[in-house]
């Protein structure tokens, strides 16, 4: 199945000069969110995955199922105010803005396997960020996947050293 043409593309959203690409067609079509969902399973099954860490809020949609898929638990990163017990947290930027990220302190166990899972990377600063929480309290970041990924923002050059896949890629 052509996935990409399950993808929306809004011209100067959610701010001028961006070029967003909306899933939501994507997860309206059960067999296609399902291949989607498939072609995330395998790379996390190839990598061992012990626990899937997702940022709010997309990462939630695709990490949710492939955690669920492999009998293995899910952490949610969340955006300052939405985690109730204490957080670790950490400042970023991405391709439209900038905020803070949290992670419940005692969610990871040291040594274990981590998956990152997020719908899309363009700059990376989400996931770095997200990296970089996940490594303090401990965890093994042994992948990184996302659904879609817009090459010319050059995400992977903040993830040297970790293995990234992506399914559908955009020039
Ligand atoms: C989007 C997307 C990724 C991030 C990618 O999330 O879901 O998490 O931006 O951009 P980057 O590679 O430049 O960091 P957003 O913060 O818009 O939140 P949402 O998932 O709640 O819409
Ligand atoms: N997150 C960061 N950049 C994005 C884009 N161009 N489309 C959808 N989500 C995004």
């Amino acid at each position: 199945m052509d996935l990409k043409k399950y993808i929306a593309e809004i011209e100067n959203f959610p701010v001028d000069g961006v070029l967003f690409r909306d899933i939501t067609p994507l997860m309206q079509d059960g067999k296609a969110f399902r291949e989607a969902c498939d072609a995330l399973i395998a790379f996390a099954l190839e990598v061992g995955a012990e626990v899937i860490v997702g940022p709010e809020s997309r990462g939630f949609i695709f990490g949710c199922p492939v955690a669920y898929a492999l009998g293995i638990g899910f952490v949610p990163i969340r955006k300052p105010g939405k985690l109730p017990r204490k957080t670790e947290s950490i400042a970023y930027d991405l391709e439209y803005g900038s905020n803070e990220l949290h992670i419940h302190a005692d969610a990871i166990k040291p040594g274990q396997k981590v998956l990152i899972i997020d719908d899309l990377l363009a700059t990376g600063g989400t996931v770095k960020a997200t990296i970089d929480l996940v490594e303090r309290l401990g965890g093994e970041v042994v992948g990184c996947e996302f659904f879609n990924e817009l090459m010319e923002l050059k995400g992977r050059d903040l993830l040297k050293g970790y293995k990234i896949k992506s399914i559908i890629q955009y020039d």
